[in-house]
């Protein structure tokens, strides 16, 4: 894999516009360097094609003929759905996007091998075309066991469960495939949040419903999510033991039900039954 470490260099797109938003930017991106020069780029929201002018952009609109990502959809609940998209059969568009992603993903090295992931495109659906929320990519074939590479919500959708939605759908395709996922390191502070959040939130409800008496063995079993992962969240939620050289887990009945209150309710659930999917081979 290529490698760019441009994670050092200045910031240089301070706004972009995408869809009925302008959003200011976090980080550096490695846009081909005819871009360099502007201070805003106009994104087309369904081709993520990027222009310098406003005028490009809305000479683009009047051509461009989709209205949602390219790709599968393989989920729809309401007016959510997901797109799968594959790299390779959609080069630009991956590109793109992780030109886009990287304005707010910081220590993130950036792929420019598209060909090797997927990328799950989350949208909010409406009469004028399918908004992107979000994303996440997946390497078609992990070696360390990796069911998610990078994860964004827009700035203008964050804070609303999209995140937590992202990763749940993550483990609901490793489900799937019969295998346990852990995101890619390193985490952002607010990647690591979000998944401290969703691992505390899945491991306490079974924990509770099954009073504590289970192995991290079947709680990996169950919920696709890494042993080490469920080990360290329940080591700071303090509901390890280290006995015999063997970590137990001792859930009492009142720690759980205090770390449960304190927990975030995740609003939006990933509907298992609406999702049509088979894993890529
Ligand atoms: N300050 C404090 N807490 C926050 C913040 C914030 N700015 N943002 C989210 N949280 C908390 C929420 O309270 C929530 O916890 P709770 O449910 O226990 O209350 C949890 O984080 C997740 O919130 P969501 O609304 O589900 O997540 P969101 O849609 O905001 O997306 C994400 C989270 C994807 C990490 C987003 O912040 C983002 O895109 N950040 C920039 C890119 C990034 O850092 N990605 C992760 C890199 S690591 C990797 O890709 C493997
Ligand atoms: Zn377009």
């Amino acid at each position: 894999l290529r490698e760019h470490e441009e994670f050092t260099k200045v910031k240089n797109i301070a706004t972009i516009e995408l869809g009925r938003y302008e959003i200011e930017t976090w980080y550096f991106s490695p846009f081909p360097p005819e871009y360099n020069d502007s201070l805003k780029l106009y994104f087309c929201e369904f081709c993520l094609n990027f222009m310098k002018r406003k005028e490009q952009l809305q000479r683009h609109m009047r051509k461009c003929d989709l209205k949602h990502p390219p790709g599968d959809e393989i989920y729809r609940s309401g007016t959510l759905s997901m797109f799968e998209v594959d790299g390779k059969k959609n080069k630009v568009y991956g590109q793109n996007l992780c030109y886009l992603a990287k304005l707010f993903l910081d220590h993130k090295t950036l792929y420019y091998d598209v060909d090797l992931f997927l990328f799950y495109v989350l949208c909010e659906c409406d009469d004028r075309g399918c908004h992107m929320v979000g994303y996440f990519s997946k390497e078609k074939h992990s070696e360390e066991s990796c069911n998610l590479a990078c994860i964004l919500t827009l700035p203008p959708y964050q804070r609303k469960g999209y995140g937590k939605f992202l990763i749940a759908f993550s483990y609901e395709l490793s489900k799937k495939e019969g295998k346990v996922g852990t995101p890619e390191r390193p985490l952002s502070d607010l990647g690591l949040l979000s998944y401290r959040g969703y691992w505390t939130r899945v491991l306490l409800d079974i924990l509770k419903k099954h009073k504590g008496n289970i192995s991290i063995k079947e709680l990996s079993d169950m919920t696709a999510i890494k042993a080490e992962d469920i080990l360290t969240t329940l080591q700071s939620l303090e509901l390890i033991q280290y006995r015999k050289g063997q970590h137990v887990i001792c859930a009492d009945p009142k720690v759980l039900d205090r770390h449960l209150k304190a927990a975030g309710r995740g609003g939006l659930e990933v509907d298992v039954s609406k999702l049509i999917w088979t894993p890529y081979k």
